[in-house]
């Protein structure tokens, strides 16, 4: 700027420096309330290249005699000016802030926006944790099997022979062999009792075992899908009895469902002798009947029984010394009963909007 390079060859005597003052005055009416005028003049006049700054340089070209006076009479302007424009920046800026700051009405005491919603535990999943925490507590282990097993675990051992009619009520998937053929040895399990007859052989007795997780039949509609969950149970030890049975399966359905009374009804299973179905008052109408009870007042919730001794053969056990007891249950429908779910396919469509309202 040809200011500057006049201004640095000017001397700073008192009329230079008067006329540097009138003119930081008329800029400063200038740029009035423009703070970036003002920061502008800022380096204008106090910057490496300002004004100010090279009378302040041109102070070292003056005869000795001279620089006292002249330094002092420049330094005493760049001080009144420099601040005089400060104070007017700093007012502005504050002004500013004081105005972003309403503009924004950020209020810190609010509570904040969870970045991630929480989730929850799948309804399914919390039936699990319950029933297995019911029975823990009364010394069953957590055990646990494949979901891809073999026919011999899933039927044979169980008591299925080969052509029972039996198996048709399972609706089983086959999977084929590693060289493709279908050979019909590896199943989708249709239920967790496999889980029963793996840990005999494997362990033996004595046993006290629940084993929850997915089971597969071929079969779909409002209240059965392809996949869906069960928990098993065994116990086998010398001396229990079916006393032992009614005994738990009791405690375990009154922890579940709160006391609306539990009937035991004579049924078959191949792999249990006796064998019972077991019904819980109905949780909807309190045994008074009703359409989901089908007006008998009872739901059916598991099948059980005496270990059938055939099995215990099968898996190694000696049936003169030991004796027990099974039983098996849906938990899906557990969880529809407890959540008033009316299609079981929602449970399993992985929808948030459902699952967030349970
Ligand atoms: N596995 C049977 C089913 O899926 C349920 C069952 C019945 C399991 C009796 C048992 C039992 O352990 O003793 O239908």
């Amino acid at each position: 700027m040809s200011t500057e390079v006049e201004s640095a060859q000017k001397a700073p005597t008192p009329e230079v420096l008067a006329e540097v003052e009138r003119e930081h005055e008329e800029e400063l009416v200038t740029a009035g309330d423009n703070l970036e005028a003002l920061n502008r003049m800022r380096s204008q006049f106090f910057g490496p290249k300002g004004r100010i700054t090279s009378l302040l340089r041109s102070v070292g070209q003056l005869p000795a005699e001279q620089r006292r006076e002249a330094g002092a009479r420049t330094n005493q302007l760049k001080q009144t000016l420099e601040a005089k424009l400060v104070v007017r920046i700093n007012a502005l800026e504050s002004v500013e802030k004081e105005k972003e700051l309403r503009r924004s009405r950020l209020d810190l005491t609010l509570p904040g926006r969870l970045a991630h919603p929480r989730g929850a535990l799948h309804p399914v999943n919390r039936v699990i944790e319950e029933m297995v925490d019911i029975l823990t507590r009364m010394g069953f282990e957590l055990a646990t099997g494949p979901e891809v097993e073999l026919d011999w675990y899933n039927f044979e051992a169980l008591n299925f022979p080969k052509d029972h009619p039996a198996r048709d009520m399972q609706d089983t998937f086959f999977i084929a062999s590693p060289d493709g053929k279908g050979t019909l040895e590896h199943v989708l399990r249709t239920h967790t009792s496999p889980v029963q007859t793996r840990e005999l052989e494997r362990r033996g007795a004595p046993l006290r075992i629940i084993a929850p997780g997915r089971v597969y039949r071929c079969d779909s509609d409002a209240t059965h899908s392809p996949m869906f969950h069960q928990i098993e149970g065994l116990w086998v030890d010398e001396g229990v009895s079916m006393a032992h049975l009614k005994g738990v399966l009791t405690s375990f359905i009154n922890a579940l469902f709160g006391e609306r009374g539990v009937r035991f009804r004579p049924s078959f299973f191949p792999f249990v002798e006796p064998g019972v179905e077991v019904d819980v008052g109905c949780v909807f109408c309190g045994g008074t009947g009703c359409r989901v009870c089908k007006h008998t007042g009872w739901m059916e919730i598991l099948g059980a029984g005496m270990v059938h001794p055939k099995v215990l053969e099968n898996c190694k056990v000696d049936p003169e010394r030991y004796t027990g007891f099974a039983f098996g249950l849906g938990i899906d429908r557990v969880a529809m009963q407890r959540w008033g779910i009316d299609d079981l396919a929602h449970l399993f469509r992985s929808d948030v909007r459902f699952l967030s309202q349970l």
